[in-house]
């Protein structure tokens, strides 16, 4: 405990669920689940990211929450000073290095992204939906993509926000977005719904995305759903180990995972079930559209339902906020290192991170337009090649490590002492799986998915 005299520990009980709620639900559930499982078939896909988030990602999140907490650091440090209580070699702090570069190349550009999510508010503001099809959202999203300056002038502003949050510590900031904004976007997440099932195709959506079709079924899918349940609940790359470390000792960390992880994925769920009801009403808008596909349906929604303004304004800046509090995730262990490790003051250390990923974050801006048909390496462009480092590589190897160093390596008194408030029974099922089930498919699943990719 001798940390924890330095190391704030948040003192309300909820504190954690909002704020780890905050960091998962992102456009990661609301942008990326729909449109991948639009590109990779639909229900099949929604059955392997659901097994995937149940038998790898909730009992990684739990040893990712519980090595935070036993080690009330940045992730770095934490893995440091658990590995020294359990007499572990200190090699294990690799964990803690892979994920601050992971949050760091996922910080570049996921904020690229929420920067379209800021030129949207804009428009739906101005009534720009008005009366759009298929045809004028589509050449509305190119036009952005193509518009450089536009670009990165919200990118930075995106990261501007997100650097003043961590400058003026995460709590209180945090704690409002997260207990007023989240439970807002669910309201109107549910409004969006009901209005897709009266003006939408609801049975195509809901067939799409709940039909299970043996064929399918891909390499390439599986391994995007692996991926995508890390990314989607934060994992593998410290940010909710550095959540984990301000966790009160009177929670329980199973209950809590469970929470967030329901949560998350009522989020992606619902965002499917508005967006492909409207895909398979709109003539010219595809499911398997790609990135556009969030871009495309939603304007067409707002321009057609009542006070589509209004509700078109808030909504974009809801994902906004929902964006938001998660990059303030994804800083949070890169800035707390900093200051914690080298005594950086919490303002330099922002700007330092924020300017670098900044300028990374451009690779992503240019793969849009200029270098769209750049071939970095297996026909990627740059912003291809940073999803697929983080999500296919560095979260899948970074959940690998943990869920070995927990369920083989860490000692097992500290380990249940962090678990007390789970009982005997729950912790020893979640320990098997921990120990064979989830690193012995992670395994697999990522070894074929890179064969499958470099083949
Ligand atoms: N979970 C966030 C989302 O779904 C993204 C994220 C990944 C945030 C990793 C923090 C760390 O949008
Ligand atoms: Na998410």
């Amino acid at each position: 405990m001798r940390r924890a005299q330095q190391h704030a520990i948040w003192g309300r009980r909820g504190t954690f669920i909002l704020a780890a709620t905050g960091s998962a639900v992102g456009l990661g559930n609301i942008w990326k689940f729909p449109y991948i499982t639009g590109e990779n078939g639909g229900g099949a896909f929604v059955l392997m990211y659901l097994l995937c988030i149940c038998l790898i990602g909730l009992p990684v999140m739990v040893a990712e929450v519980m090595l935070g907490r036993r080690g009330r650091a940045n992730p770095i440090m934490a893995m440091g000073e658990v590995a020294r209580e359990s007499g572990n070699s200190r090699g294990w702090t690799l964990i803690g290095w892979c994920s601050v570069a992971a949050g760091f190349i996922i910080l570049s550009y996921y904020s690229v992204i929420a920067g379209w999510t800021l030129e949207y508010v804009t428009t739906a503001a101005r009534g720009g939906f008005a009366g759009f099809d298929g045809d004028a959202a589509t050449s509305t999203f190119s036009a952005l993509q193509g518009d450089v300056s536009k670009l990165v002038r919200w990118q930075t502003a995106f990261l501007c926000m997100t650097a003043l949050i961590i400058m003026f510590g995460v709590t209180r900031g945090l704690e409002t977005a997260v207990r007023i904004l989240m439970p807002l976007l669910f309201v109107l997440l549910f409004v969006l719904l009901g209005y897709a099932a009266y003006a939408g195709d609801f049975s195509a959506g809901f067939g799409f995305l709940f039909n299970f079709r043996f064929s399918d079924l891909s390499m390439e899918g599986l391994s995007l759903a692996l991926g995508h349940a890390f990314f989607t609940l934060s994992l593998g790359m410290g940010a909710i180990m550095a959540y984990g470390s301000y966790m009160p000792h009177k929670t329980s960390i199973m209950k809590t995972v469970l929470t967030v992880g329901c949560l998350d994925t009522l989020v992606a769920l619902t965002a499917g079930m508005v967006i492909f009801p409207i895909v398979f009403a709109s003539p010219g808008v595809e499911p398997g559209a790609g990135p556009s596909l969030m871009f495309i349906s939603l304007p067409i929604v707002f321009g057609s339902m009542p006070l589509g303004t209004v509700f078109g304004t808030v909504f974009f800046l809801l994902i906004t906020v929902a964006a938001w509090s998660s990059t303030i995730s994804l800083l949070e262990p890169v800035v707390a290192y900093l200051s914690e490790r080298f005594r950086f003051h919490r303002v330099s250390a922002s700007l330092l991170v924020v300017s670098c990923a900044w300028l990374l974050g451009l690779t992503t801006v240019f793969s849009l337009n200029r270098w769209q048909d750049m071939d970095l390496l297996a026909g990627m462009t740059p912003f291809d090649f940073s999803a697929f480092i983080t999500e296919q590589v560095l979260l899948p190897l970074g959940a690998l490590a943990m869920a070995v160093y927990v369920g083989w390596f860490m000692n097992k008194r500290p380990l249940r002492r962090e678990m007390k408030l789970d009982s005997g029974v729950w912790f020893g099922r979640w320990l098997r799986v921990l120990r064979y089930v989830s690193p012995a498919l992670i395994l697999v699943v990522f070894l074929l998915g890179i064969l499958d990719k470099f083949t």
